[in-house]
């Protein structure tokens, strides 16, 4: 795809966050839920493409409509869910393999994988990536002892994202808060519960844009500069959502300037990950760096957030692709469908 060619670009995305129209900016100190669909519409429309919306989410009929009307070029893709459900943002990325339209974004197949906190562990652990060990507790089934784990651990969905049900009660240190912990996560959130060793140290972010040879951006790290002492260092729904508990911790996102060598380490793992998942697009790889030395992955995360002033972006811009030059890279690396469905053509 020419960087220079005004696409039909149909960006498709939840459909509570279509930007209202008319809006031409919002307060950066308090962005609305539709920032990034904001930031990404306005990015592709400064680079000259022919930009419409679509939200969708509980009617499929809705998102096929959208598709036939505006017969775009490409789809930008940030339906990350549908029927509120996270896991199915496979299904949305195999409705566009099947309607053969070229979209940004991980392909289904790295999505399902990607998607669940327990196979995409064993994958990993199977090319030789360090994951921290795990047991899975599935909903409906008898609790069971978490045998072989060294307390604490953490408990999270199998399957949801965006830190859903992550507290700071998430820690558990003895099997009866364990036995609690993965009660409430099943009946909170209806997915299977999964608890892993907690990983004390560094939580960095390594993030990836396909292409025949994976890009790895520079090592971005959430710093928490006014942790209490003998706090978890978590990255809870409250750190990546409340203003006001990110500023009574003193959260940022920033380069971790690691050593060089180190940096490399990490850039060989997120693309181990990357290729052993089978990701397309761009994706974000979420690693845990030990006092000691142990450098572990707790997930990736393919089609990651990609407002501007993220992570995702900020790491971009660090390695000199400006926001719209990352938005028009992503457009470029959108496959025809069919192609996308194949490792082969990544
Ligand atoms: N095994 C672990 N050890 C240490 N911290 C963890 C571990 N698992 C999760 N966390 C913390 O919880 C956060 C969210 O977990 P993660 O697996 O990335 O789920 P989500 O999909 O909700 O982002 C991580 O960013 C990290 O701060
Ligand atoms: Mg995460």
């Amino acid at each position: 795809m020419s960087a220079r060619r005004s696409l039909a670009v149909l960006v498709l995305c939840h459909e509570a966050l279509v930007p209202p129209s008319g809006v031409r900016s919002y307060d950066r100190r308090k962005p609305p839920e539709w920032r990034t669909e904001f930031d990404v519409t306005r990015a592709l429309r400064a680079l000259g493409h022919r930009v419409t919306v679509a939200g969708a989410q509980h009617d499929v009929t809705e998102l096929l409509s959208a598709v036939r009307a505006h017969a775009p070029d490409v789809v930008f893709n940030l339906l990350v869910e549908f029927h509120s459900t996270p896991s199915y943002d496979q299904h949305v990325a195999s409705l566009l393999e099947l309607l053969q339209l070229p979209y940004t974004g991980c392909n289904p197949r790295g999505l399902t994988l990607a998607r669940d906190k327990a196979l995409s562990k064993q994958i990993l652990a199977a090319h030789d990536v360090d994951v921290p060990r795990f047991a899975v507790f599935e909903r409906g089934a008898r609790f069971r002892r978490a045998r072989g784990l060294a307390y604490p651990l953490i408990v999270k969905s199998r399957t949801e994202e965006a830190s859903l049900g992550l507290a700071r009660a998430s820690l558990v240190t003895n099997e009866r808060a364990l036995a609690r912990r993965v009660a409430f996560m099943h009946e909170a959130l209806d997915t299977d519960a999964i608890a892993e060793e907690y990983l004390d140290g560094r939580e960095l972010y390594s993030a990836v844009l396909g292409g025949a040879r994976p890009r790895v951006l520079p090592t971005w790290e959430l710093v928490f500069t006014k942790l209490p002492r003998h706090a978890a260092r978590i990255a809870t729904r409250a750190v990546k959502f409340s203003p006001a508990v990110q500023r009574r911790l003193g959260v940022t996102n920033r380069a971790a300037r690691l050593p060089a060598a180190l940096e490399r380490r990490v850039a060989h793992i997120a693309r181990t990950t990357w290729s052993a998942l089978g990701l397309s697009g761009y994706a974000r790889i979420d690693l845990r760096l030990t006092p000691a030395g142990r450098l572990a992955v707790l997930e990736a995360n393919p089609n990651p957030e990609l407002a501007r002033g993220e992570d995702f972006s900020d790491a971009a811009r660090a390695a000199g692709l400006a926001y719209p030059a990352l938005i028009q890279r992503l457009l470029a690396l959108a496959r025809p469908g069919t192609a996308a469905a194949t490792r082969l053509d990544r």
